[in-house]
């Protein structure tokens, strides 16, 4: 039985999850995600909350069994990271570089600009353009800066453009600082860690069509202009049934451009109740999604968002759906997880002569 021990726990928190449910044994499928990803060259993701990294051993077992990379769900958001002005809590975002470390898994940082979770005092303040900026320069450097070459990429601006449209989103940066909020944070994000893959992070583009065309033209825009702009994240929140015929056709795109480009938020909701017929299918879903990152050769990776379907944002967000993950609520390999397991296990394309 393998046994993740979280830094810092003390020897009687240790002790609670050695006497802790009997784990999942290794060796299932889940074990042979990393060993197939890293044959590709490609990281297999998951989006990490706190709490259960702390609190519950099963969550880590999957974890660290399954997947080669974390991004933190929450815990590096704005309002999490500096709730106040000039206060900055780095708990969440240390507990989570420390245990992605302590067991061998990247970092993907999630996110810098965001029009949500930003805290009062930031959403609700009246800033004028060069008070906006401080305060904008003052959080990239603190944050990046704290995990600089320690967190490989990071989404600095997440996503820009309006739910459903094609123009940049009225948010607070944009309000006051124009459209130019996107290169100014870019290179903010440079500035702190050099290295670090930066990108932009975006929904509803999948698929192509207008909203895709729109990112598509800032992209080009920011490369034409030498901003520091590496990537691009399709979030890929799928709803059963809907996962696009040509998601691979999308991400080449841009990689056209010279991007890489990475599956950052996958998750296939399924209505309630999910049928065994919906799982299996939702198998082939997941599938999918991973086959077409392999078969774009810019595609860095395929992030997995939450551990498991009692750790998913879908059943608080749309009531009605649920199911969304590759384990169940018990930590349970889904079908889900065999698709991603059969995408992976496809013999790597041969090189071309
Ligand atoms: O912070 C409060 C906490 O104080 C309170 O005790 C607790 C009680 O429920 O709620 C906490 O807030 C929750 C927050 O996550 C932090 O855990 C909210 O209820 C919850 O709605 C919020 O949801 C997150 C959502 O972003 C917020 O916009 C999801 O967990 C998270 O998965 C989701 O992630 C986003 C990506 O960052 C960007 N792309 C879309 C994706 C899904 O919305």
């Amino acid at each position: 039985m393998a046994l993740v021990v979280f830094a810092g726990c003390s020897a009687v928190l240790v002790a609670a999850a050695v006497l802790a449910v009997a784990l999942p044994e290794v060796g299932g499928r889940e074990s042979e995600v990393p060993v197939l990803a890293a044959e590709h060259g490609v990281d297999m993701g998951v989006a990490v909350a706190v709490e259960p990294l702390l609190w519950d051993g099963d969550y880590r077992h999957v974890v660290t069994s399954t997947y080669t990379s974390v991004t933190a769900e929450n815990t590096m958001k704005w309002d999490s990271v500096q709730p106040e002005r000039g206060e900055f809590d780095w708990s969440g975002p240390d507990a989570v570089v420390d245990f992605a470390e302590r067991n061998g898994l990247d970092v993907r940082g999630h996110t810098l600009l965001w029009h949500n979770q930003q805290p009062d005092w930031l959403s609700g303040g009246s800033f004028g353009p060069e008070e906006l900026r401080r305060v904008m320069h003052e959080h990239v450097a603190r944050l990046v800066g704290r995990y600089e070459g320690r967190i490989g990429a990071w989404d600095v601006i997440n996503e820009p453009f309006a739910d459903e449209g094609t123009e940049l989103r009225d948010n607070l940066w944009y309000g006051v600082l124009g459209p130019d909020y996107i290169a100014e944070a870019l290179w903010a994000a440079h500035e702190a860690d050099p290295g670090a893959r930066l990108y932009i992070n975006e929904f509803g583009i999948e698929d192509g069509g207008p909203k895709a065309d729109a990112l598509y033209a800032l992209a080009r825009d920011l490369v034409e202009r030498g901003a520091p702009l590496h990537g691009i994240g399709f979030q890929s929140h799928f709803v059963h049934g809907q996962v696009p015929e040509d998601l691979a056709g999308t991400m080449r795109r841009f990689t056209e451009l010279g991007l890489e480009v990475a599956v950052t938020e996958l998750d296939v909701r399924v209505p309630e109740p999910p049928t065994e017929e919906a799982l299996a299918d939702q198998a082939g879903e997941y599938r999918r999604v991973v086959e077409a990152c392999l078969d774009v050769a810019g595609c860095v990776g395929v992030t997995v968002w939450g551990v498991g379907d009692g750790h998913s944002w879908i059943p608080e967000w749309f009531p009605g759906y649920t199911a969304a993950t590759p384990f169940d609520e018990d930590y349970r390999p889904k079908p889900a997880l065999d698709g991603i397991v059969e995408a992976l296990a496809r013999r790597p394309a041969p090189v071309a002569s």
